[in-house]
């Protein structure tokens, strides 16, 4: 049997069952529109011919090969048709379809919604992918996704239409306020198996969903100062046909198309503005958002005052006044205490009243020595949120505390020889309701709107003076005393002794110091000297007599002869120890002479 019977038959065989005896690579084609293309057929058996049979690009008839390619630089058809076309030695004839799929992909997808513009919260939208010449639409899906998430997989658009088509795909939206700047893409996927395009994906699409009118106020609450310029913007979230603002001041009204309307006004002078903001969109009905104006004002500065006036005794009550002027609105006012720089106090209710009010709020208070020199101050805010004016704050206050009487006696004791004349000082550093001298010599009676008070003696001829300083502050009466230290003292003092003339060497002789009217016997010191050596020191009776007295004081005395000639003496001293003046010491001029054996 010739081989080529066997052959035949072979080649019979692969017609009946496994087509034409080629190859062809790739076994099919994705080409996109305008791209080139190329395949080429392999015989795979021995023939004599090979031709591509193609609606673009035919290659005729090549004899003696064993492959052969196609090629199209540019292939600029939608539907193309190419088989391989063999012609066996002994005449059989076969082709093979060379699959082709043209397709176009657009270079981008937009979303676009339906109406445009934000969207009111539970009213029904549409979402639109513009998918523009896109081939072929058999193999489109398109899908939608929010975030992340795939929402739906639209597949209608696969119809038999040839060549590119200008493709849209819906997406109903209900949107919720939760949805707002939520973000929606489309997504076009070409299914062309290997060699295709996968997918293409619009850029992310955000919604702004509004729930109410649909207008959007900027800024959301408006905080002015009375007299000041305002400005409000309302915005149309949907497209309008006409809005406007209602207000007793500064309304204005704009036909449709305008998508913003601007609130201005140069000074404003109300206290209250009640401000709308109207649209008419175009597919619902007229409707209104308020926006809220607080209006305020604050006054230069603040002032504090007290009670009472200067130094304050040591826990007494003071209270502190802090005074606002023409402050608004007082609902929102706060005042804060300061005591140097801690927070004691915070007082938030004021009333209700519209418009400016004068305001006082104050803080008692009884201040120990610790806070002498504090600094009180108050302090005011208005809290109005974004746009508050800044806080205010009072000058500082000075807290003076002290304790005990205050008043001073300048000098504080006086010692007076009795019969001249004496005199002191009162003053005081606190305000007062009057402040004088009790005593039973000159008193002075209490005097108000002075500091200081003068008592004063031309003669002092009383041995027990106790003159008082006396005040009456705020607070209380108290007083001072003045020390008055009287004295006497004699001009000259003298000794004695028993026996007068030449002593007798140990014999016992007494010596006798005489003081005449002297006074206070108390603060006498008496002192004995032989030469200038101390031997003896007195002190006058510690009884409790008053007035001048005549002292004698002794010395005893067993002379030796060597004691011819020594010189005693006495001297008188008045001692008084809490004063800084001293009377005079008096010393006696009598000499004593001993006699020797
Ligand atoms: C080429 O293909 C067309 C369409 O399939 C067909 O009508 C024609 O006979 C083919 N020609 C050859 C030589 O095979
Ligand atoms: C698709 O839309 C684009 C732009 O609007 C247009 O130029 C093109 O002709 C349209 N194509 C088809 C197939 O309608
Ligand atoms: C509203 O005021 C703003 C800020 O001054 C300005 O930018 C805007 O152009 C105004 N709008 C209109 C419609 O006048
Ligand atoms: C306006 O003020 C009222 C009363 O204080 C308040 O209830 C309302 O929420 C405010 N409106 C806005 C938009 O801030
Ligand atoms: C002093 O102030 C305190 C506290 O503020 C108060 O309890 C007290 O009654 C006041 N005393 C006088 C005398 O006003
Ligand atoms: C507040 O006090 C000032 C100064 O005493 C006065 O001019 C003003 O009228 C007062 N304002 C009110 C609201 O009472
Ligand atoms: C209180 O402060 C004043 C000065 O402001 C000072 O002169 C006075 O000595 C102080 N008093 C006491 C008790 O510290
Ligand atoms: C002043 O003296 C009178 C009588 O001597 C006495 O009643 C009065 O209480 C004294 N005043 C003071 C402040 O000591
Ligand atoms: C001294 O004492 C004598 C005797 O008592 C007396 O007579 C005389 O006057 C005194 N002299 C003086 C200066 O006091
Ligand atoms: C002198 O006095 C002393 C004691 O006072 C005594 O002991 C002595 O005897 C006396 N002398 C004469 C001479 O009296
Ligand atoms: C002196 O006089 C003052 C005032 O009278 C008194 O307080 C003091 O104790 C006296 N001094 C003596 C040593 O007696
Ligand atoms: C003190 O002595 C003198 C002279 O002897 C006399 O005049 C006077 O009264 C005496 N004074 C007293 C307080 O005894």
């Amino acid at each position: 049997m010739s081989p080529w019977l066997v052959l035949g038959v072979g080649i019979f065989l692969l017609f009946g069952c496994a087509g034409c005896p080629v190859e062809i690579i790739p076994p099919s084609l994705v080409v996109r529109y305008g791209e080139s293309a190329l395949a080429t057929c392999r015989a795979l058996v021995p023939i004599s011919e090979m031709s591509w049979n193609s609606t673009v690009g035919v290659v005729g008839m090549e004899m003696g090969v064993t492959e052969l390619s196609w090629t199209v630089k540019e292939l600029r058809e939608w539907t193309v048709r190419s088989q391989c076309v063999i012609s066996t030695e002994d005449g059989y004839e076969c082709s093979k379809e060379l699959p082709i799929i043209v397709y176009n992909m657009p270079d981008s997808l937009a979303v676009t919604s339906d109406p445009p513009g934000a969207m009111a919260e539970g009213k029904p939208y549409f979402l639109h992918c513009h998918i523009e010449n896109i081939a072929p639409v058999q193999s489109l899906t398109v899908r939608w996704f929010k975030g992340s998430a795939q929402l739906i997989e639209d597949l209608q658009h696969q119809n038999s239409k040839v060549g590119p088509q200008n493709i849209t795909s819906d997406l109903p939206v209900v949107p919720h306020l939760s949805d707002n700047e939520a973000h929606y893409r489309c997504q076009a996927d070409l299914d062309l198996g290997p060699g295709g395009p996968t997918k293409l994906e619009s850029v992310p699409f955000s919604i702004t969903v509004y729930t109410g009118c649909a207008v959007e106020i900027i800024p959301p609450s408006l905080v002015v100062r009375y007299g000041e310029s305002a400005l409000a913007t309302c915005r149309a979230l949907a497209p309008s046909n006409g809005m406007g603002w209602e207000s007793i001041v500064g309304g204005v009204v704009k036909d449709g198309g305008v998508q913003e309307v601007n609130w201005t006004v140069k000074e404003l002078q109300e206290w209250t503005v009640e401000l709308q903001c109207f649209i008419n969109p175009r597919h619902d009905d007229q409707c209104v958002k308020g926006l809220n104006v607080t209006v305020y004002n604050t006054p230069n500065s603040l002032r504090v005052t007290s009670n009472r006036h200067g130094p304050l005794a040591e826990g007494k009550n003071i209270t502190l006044i802090c005074h606002i002027e023409n402050i608004a609105p007082v609902q929102k006012l706060t005042v804060r205490w300061f005591r140097g720089d801690t927070k004691i106090l915070e007082n938030l209710s004021f009333g209700t009243s519209v418009g400016p009010q004068n305001i006082t709020d104050s803080y008692t208070f009884s201040p120990n020595l610790s806070d002498n020199e504090t600094q009180c101050r108050c302090e005011a805010e208005l809290d109005l949120g974004p746009g508050s004016p800044p806080k205010l704050t009072s000058y500082p206050f000075n807290i003076n505390v002290y304790k005990g009487c205050p008043i001073v006696i300048s000098p504080p004791t006086l010692v007076v020889k009795y019969g001249e004349s004496a005199s002191a000082d009162c003053s005081t550093f606190v305000p007062h309701n009057g402040i004088g001298w009790n005593s039973t010599l000159e008193p002075v009676d209490a005097v108000k709107d002075i500091n200081s008070v003068h008592w004063s003696v031309k003669e002092l001829r009383e041995w027990t003076v106790k003159p008082l300083c006396f005040i009456s502050t705020y607070d209380e009466q108290c007083s001072k005393a003045l020390i008055v230290l009287a004295y006497t003292f004699p001009d000259t003092i003298n000794v004695t002794t028993a026996a007068p003339g030449v002593m007798m060497a140990g014999n016992n002789y007494t010596l006798t110091c005489h003081i005449q009217n002297v006074a206070p016997a108390q603060n006498l010191t008496l002192r004995w000297f032989k030469g200038s050596v101390l031997v003896k020191e007195d002190h006058g009776p510690q009884d409790t007599s008053v007035g001048p007295r005549n002292l004698t004081f002794d010395l005893h005395i067993t002379p030796e002869t060597s004691d011819d000639g020594a010189q005693y003496r006495c001297e008188a001293e008045l001692n008084f120890h809490s004063a800084v003046a001293k009377p005079p010491k008096l010393t006696s001029k009598h000499a004593i002479s001993v006699a020797g054996k």
